[in-house]
């Protein structure tokens, strides 16, 4: 993209007037939308091409199974390429094609039918060489999504640079994706799919409508209908998706969002809903994102890491779109950062951004780049069957310090996703000074958890400690510290530049650990622990409070 817009030498402004006299063929290769999103792509673009193994054909992982060969990465790969159109590119893209396509499931007595293989490497899922068979282990359900809402976009934009049969090829192996991805339905089988796992849920609706419309398939045009409709059911309850707050999910979510407005059929409830649901999203995001901290304020209800400073999320992506990389909550250096698997998809966040934004309101797009000052936020966000009730969200923002808390009850610990480490119902975060951001993030070992913040405090207490593993603990972890000047972390009454109120009902002899061992999300942590005593009164509690 970059080196078209040097190569002619014109501004944004000029290039719009000379793009719309263009024909259509020619349009789609200059770049669009902003410059933010431009040098996004360009960035993260130019950070895959690094990743490319041209022998193999495919991009190596890059932190998460770092040097195996990713699919899913390889996918998203093949549509930047045709959108950068550079030397070399095209011949890149169809040899991806190939390659992925070579890996699709197409038994259609599988349950992973039309489904794309994790990694070239691997056996056949359901084979007895595994450990564990099952779904997010020797298949990866999702990938029908992630890689059929990529190729949908290079087909609808950029099929003009492809050979034929390659076209007929991909519209083949995305029909069969779509046909597998019906097969999904939560609660049978060990699926998950149900429409308050938000991300995949938009992914699949607009696969549906996409691939349904483009080959005249009307089982699936008539299921992205009944999604659409089961999607905005759940959502239109509170307005809120029911992965809520979530750095990376949000940001997937938004971009399938962007994907029902921009691609799907005209007359579709995907086309009429998607513009309510992403500006609803974008002014969440932007009540619930501190500028000063770079990060948003939790409850976070799957996170995979503790400062977006630190790592890849792809909220980072959308905001990076939106006011640019010096504002965007990313890592600025692209060597190192946690969780950075996930920088391999921005180049996908730019193109679909043009259309992101249309849903962005001045007003919220200035609170991404200058806090607006303290403010709460309370919601309420909903999981069915995984919850009881709905969850109460609680967010106090203010400079230098967020508090978000979330009261929930399951049958499950660790939120729908069944996840202790990503699933963070309570959470402070505040400036250890001007670059380091500490966090506090509550540790989950119940099913019910009554978490609710106010001004410069925090409660959480256990209304149904069940919590069989061991005896009834609050675990803290917390993290941030990463240059200690000459500061000795011995507890949550002993934080850096956090000063901190404890009260409890457990014991007062809290332990911490810091085992250099161990990581979560790849942060390294203290963790400190309080304890019940075997015999209390009332419903544990710990309060913290900022005096
Ligand atoms: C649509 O679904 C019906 C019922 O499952 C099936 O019989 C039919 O073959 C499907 N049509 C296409 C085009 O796949
Ligand atoms: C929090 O409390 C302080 C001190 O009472 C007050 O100045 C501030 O306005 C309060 N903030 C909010 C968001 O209510
Ligand atoms: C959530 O808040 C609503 C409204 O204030 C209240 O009626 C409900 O009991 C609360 N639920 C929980 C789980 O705290
Ligand atoms: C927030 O931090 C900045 C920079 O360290 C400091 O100048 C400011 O006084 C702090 N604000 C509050 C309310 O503590
Ligand atoms: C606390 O903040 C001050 C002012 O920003 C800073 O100089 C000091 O290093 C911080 N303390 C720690 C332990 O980081
Ligand atoms: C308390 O926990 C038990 C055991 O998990 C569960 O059956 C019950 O529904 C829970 N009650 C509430 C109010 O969450
Ligand atoms: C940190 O602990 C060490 C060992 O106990 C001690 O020597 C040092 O003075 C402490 N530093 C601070 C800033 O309290
Ligand atoms: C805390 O004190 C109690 C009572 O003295 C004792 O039983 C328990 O083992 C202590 N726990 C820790 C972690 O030291
Ligand atoms: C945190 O420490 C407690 C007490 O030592 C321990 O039981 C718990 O497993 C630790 N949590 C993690 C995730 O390491």
């Amino acid at each position: 993209m970059k080196l078209k817009s040097a190569f002619l030498g014109f501004n944004a402004a000029q290039l719009i007037v000379i793009t719309s006299a263009l024909p259509t063929d020619i349009r789609q290769n200059i770049p669009r939308g902003t410059t933010y999103a431009d040098d996004m792509f360009n960035t993260a673009i130019e950070w895959n091409d690094g990743f490319w193994d041209d022998e193999a054909g495919y991009l190596i992982a890059a932190a998460s199974n770092p040097g195996r060969y990713d699919t899913r990465h390889s996918g998203w790969y093949a549509t930047q390429l045709l959108a950068r159109n550079g030397p070399g590119d095209v011949a890149r893209a169809v040899r991806i094609f190939d390659n992925v396509i070579s890996g699709q499931y197409l038994d259609t007595s599988w349950q992973w039918y039309g489904d794309y293989q994790q990694s070239p490497s691997e056996p056949l899922p359901g084979t007895h060489e595994y450990v564990n068979g099952g779904p997010y282990s020797s298949w990866d359900p999702n990938i029908r999504d992630f890689v059929g809402c990529a190729w949908l976009v290079a087909l609808n934009d950029h099929s003009h640079l492809l050979p034929k049969a390659t076209v007929t090829k991909i519209e083949k192996s995305l029909h069969t994706a779509a046909k597998g991805d019906l097969y999904r339905v939560g609660g049978v089988d060990g699926d998950n799919l149900y429409p308050c796992y938000s991300n995949p849920w938009l992914m699949r609706t607009v696969l549906q409508n996409w691939v349904g419309t483009r080959l005249g398939d009307k089982n699936l045009t008539q299921a992205s209908e009944k999604f659409a409709q089961e999607f905005y059911d759940l959502w239109s309850q509170h307005r809120t998706l029911s992965e809520f707050n979530s750095p990376t999910y949000t940001g997937v979510a938004m971009w399938a969002l962007s994907l029902w407005s921009q691609y799907a059929s005209e007359d579709s409830l995907l086309k009429k809903y998607a513009p309510e649901v992403l500006t609803a999203t974008w002014n969440e995001v932007s009540q619930l994102y501190n500028a000063n901290l770079k990060n948003l304020a939790g409850p976070w209800d799957r996170t995979y890491g503790y400062n977006m400073k630190k790592y890849t999320s792809l909220i980072g992506a959308v905001i990076w779109g939106a006011v640019g990389r010096e504002n965007a909550p990313i890592p600025q250096k692209t060597s190192g950062m946690y969780h950075g698997d996930d920088f391999a998809f921005y180049p996908l966040f730019a193109l679909g951004m043009p259309e992101m934004l249309k849903y962005l309101s001045e007003e919220a797009k200035s609170k991404l780049i200058k806090f607006p000052g303290d403010h709460f936020f309370t919601t309420q966000a909903y999981s069915p069957p995984f919850d009881t009730y709905a969850r109460n969200i609680t967010t106090w923002m203010s400079e230098n310090i967020t508090i978000g808390a979330e009261t929930v009850a399951e049958q499950v610990v660790g939120g729908p996703a069944e996840s202790t480490s990503a699933f963070s119902p309570a959470v402070i975060q505040w400036a250890i000074d001007d670059y380091q951001i500490g966090c506090v993030s509550h540790w989950v070992t119940e099913s019910s958890i009554h978490a609710v913040a106010s001004n410069n405090s925090l409660y959480i207490s256990y209304p149904n400690a069940t919590s069989t593993d061991g005896p009834i603990s609050f675990n803290f972890f917390f993290s941030g510290l990463d240059i200690r000047h000459n500061f000795n972390v011995t507890g949550l009454e002993a934080l850096p530049n956090l000063s901190l109120e404890v009260k409890t009902n457990a014991a007062d002899n809290y332990t911490i650990v810091y085992d250099t061992d161990q990581t979560v999300n790849d942060f390294i942590f203290y963790n400190i622990t309080y304890t019940m005593p075997e015999v209390f009164t009332g419903e544990p509690y710990v309060s913290l409070r900022v005096i």
